[in-house]
Formats: C-alpha cells, sequence, structure tokens
C-alpha cells in the first residue's frame, strides 16, 4: 500500500537540513559540518532545458536492497532536470569502480557522484579526479574530512549521520515494555549483526545503539558480534548459529540494516522466537518489506535511512556544480525512527 506518493514525499524531504558539528568518536578523525543552503532544486521537475550535462554515477554494489532505491531515485531526479546520466555497478570492487571512474574521465563528463567502494579509497579516487578538474559530489559511504579538503570547492559529501540512527535503534528498545530485559535480570542481552566494518555507518550504528541503552542507565552483556557485510544470507546464518548457541539468553538483535533483521527474522521465527513477546529485532533502512514487518510486530522497529532525501540533496548538490554555484563541504538528512504506530506511512 503507498501512503503518499513518492513526489510528495521528495518535497516534502527536500530541504536539507543544517548540521551540526561531528565529534571524533571510537577514533576517526572529527569533522567540521558545514551547514548546508541545498537549494530544494531537485525537488523541482523543471528541467534544464539547455545547458543540459553528463553526470557519470558511480554506485559500489547495484546487489544493495538501499542503494538500489537510492539509485533509482537519484536517477530519477538527474533526468528530471534534464541531464544525461550513466550509473555503473562497481561490483563491490575497488579496481572495477576505479577504471569506471577513468572511462567517465575519458569520456569528459561533467559532474561525477561516487558511492565508494572502500572508503579508504576516496584519497586516490580524488587524485585521479583532480587533474580533469571534475566536481565530485561523494553519497553514502563518508569519506575523511581530509579527502574533501583535499579538493576543497570541487568535492563535497551528501550522508545522514549514522550515530543518529544508533541512538534511534537503542531508543527502540527502551521504548519496549520490558526496556530490553525481558528475562528481568537486570541486564540486556544481545547480539549485533554488523555490515561492513569499513564504513562508517556500520561503526557508529554499532556504537550508538548501545551507548543509547548506558546513558540510559542500563547493564549491557554483549553475546557476539557478527560481521554480516549488510548481507540478509549471512546474517540469517549467523542469527541460526546464536540462536543454537545462545538461545534464550539472547534478548535483542540489534542489525545495522534491515536485510541482515530480515535475514534475522527468517531464522528467529524458525526457532520459534516471537518478537515483542521473548525477543526484540530493530533494523536500519526502512525497505518496504521491513517496515511492514514493524506493522505487522514482527520487528520492534526500524530507521527511515531516506533515500528520497539523500537521493535529492545529491541531485542538488550536482546541480550547483553544473551551474558553477558554490557548494557546501557537507549536507546532511535525518533518520526518522520508525515504529509501529507511524510505520504505515513509510511503505514505499
Ligand atoms: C545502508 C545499508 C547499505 C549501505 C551501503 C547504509 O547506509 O543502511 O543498507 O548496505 O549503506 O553502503
Amino acid at each position: 500500500m503507498k501512503m503518499i506518493s513518492r513526489r510528495d514525499f521528495l518535497k516534502a524531504s527536500a530541504v536539507v537540513g543544517a548540521a551540526g558539528v561531528l565529534t571524533a568518536c571510537g577514533g576517526s578523525s572529527a569533522s567540521t559540518a558545514a551547514s548546508s543552503t541545498a537549494a530544494s532544486a531537485a525537488a523541482s521537475s523543471t528541467a534544464a532545458a539547455s545547458g543540459s550535462a553528463n553526470i557519470g554515477v558511480c554506485i559500489y554494489q547495484f546487489a544493495d536492497n538501499f542503494m538500489t532505491l537510492y539509485r533509482t531515485d537519484l536517477e530519477e531526479y538527474l533526468k528530471d532536470m534534464g541531464y544525461a546520466v550513466t550509473i555503473v555497478d562497481g561490483k563491490n570492487d575497488q579496481n572495477t569502480q576505479t577504471e569506471q571512474i577513468n572511462t567517465f574521465l575519458q569520456q569528459g563528463v561533467d559532474v561525477l557522484v561516487i558511492n565508494p567502494v572502500q572508503t579508504t579509497s576516496a584519497q586516490t579516487i580524488v587524485d585521479t579526479i583532480k587533474p580533469s578538474e571534475t566536481p565530485i559530489v561523494f553519497i553514502n559511504r563518508e569519506p575523511d574530512k581530509s579527502v574533501l579538503d583535499s579538493y576543497a570547492d570541487k568535492c563535497c559529501y551528501v550522508g545522514a549521520d549514522a550515530r543518529q540512527s544508533g541512538t534511534y535503534q537503542g531508543e527502540l528498545i527502551l521504548e519496549t515494555e520490558t526496556q530490553g530485559d525481558i528475562n528481568g535480570d537486570g541486564k540486556i542481552t544481545y547480539i549485533m549483526c554488523k555490515g561492513d566494518p569499513e564504513n562508517i555507518d556500520a561503526q557508529y550504528r554499532t556504537e550508538y545503539s548501545i551507548k543509547a541503552l548506558t546513558d540510559a542507565g542500563k547493564e549491557v552483556e554483549c553475546l557476539y558480534e557478527y560481521l554480516d557485510n549488510w548481507d540478509q544470507t549471512t546474517a540469517q546464518q549467523d542469527v541460526a548459529n546464536a540462536l543454537a548457541q545462545y538461545g534464550e539468553k539472547i534478548e535483542v538483535v540489534f542489525c545495522n540494516n534491515d536485510a541482515m533483521a530480515l535475514g534475522a527474522l527468517q531464522s528467529l521465527q524458525q526457532a520459534g522466537r516471537t518478537v515483542g513477546k521473548d525477543v526484540y529485532l530493530v533494523g536500519v533502512d526502512a525497505l518496504s518489506e521491513a517496515v511492514q514487518n514493524v506493522v505487522d510486530g514482527n520487528m520492534t522497529g526500524t530507521v527511515l535511512n531516506d533515500d528520497v532525501g539523500q537521493a535529492t540533496a545529491a541531485a542538488a548538490a550536482t546541480k550547483l556544480y553544473v551551474e558553477g554555484s558554490k557548494v557546501e563541504q557537507y549536507y546532511w538528512v535525518d533518520y526518522v525512527k520508525v515504529t509501529k504506530e507511524n510505520a504505515a506511512q513509510y511503505i514505499k
């Protein structure tokens, strides 16, 4: 069921929120977020009739549920602006993506939108592109600030602050009847299904979901953190193993994204566990299938990773580069907590 049209939602979320200051955490470098003046240009369907441009878009991997939503939105908004858009699949291989970037440079694209395979390769990517003076909009996988600084005025990042999504996951657990302590032993016992360990989203969601619990004065016990690389099948297998090993001890299953939460849910159901009764389960992204499970009570909650808002901001930043206008260094889009009460509106 589609509650609001994609276009309406796009308009509603078109304004990119001003950013605060990001503080260093867990050894990662501090980055100062510039306030955003991103126009809601992408929301406008007025095509840039003349002044058309060629945009190259590099996605880390097409076989990623969330990035599939994101790239579909982005393609639509850029085409609405009258641009010629080519989107390529990095197949989760940095060498493949680097070749694709080189091909785009040979073709003389006007702007590159890049979702890097490896954020640690972002500096090399910038160094490769710099001589051509082609502007870069990095998306979804946040490079170090030093990388953006090294190509100032020609390079920006559009994303969401993953700490917020982690905090929301912890809050979703605190809002349950038992506040996560189903067996009443005074501590919240959990397992964590983690995304790509190099990805800041995975790092922050892992850290901040638990921080929300400890900040609220809760005692926590981590049984195991599984490296599931954002992948549903891997999470399904790991959670099946965890259930065999730890059984009823597991009170909460935290998943860094919904794909893994859906895998976890399959294993929980197979093991006869009931979410909301003898276990809690949270994800991030608000994929339609996950949101439906929240509505049905099979997931405790999820967090909207706003693909529409981020694609809107990325298209708006691209347009500013095409037009030669001033572009900020960071554009941030808010996450939204999705509970049984508000979930229906997030089914796309
Ligand atoms: C999403 C994941 C996705 C990853 C790709 C994250 O923000 O939550 O679902 O796999 O981005 O980089």
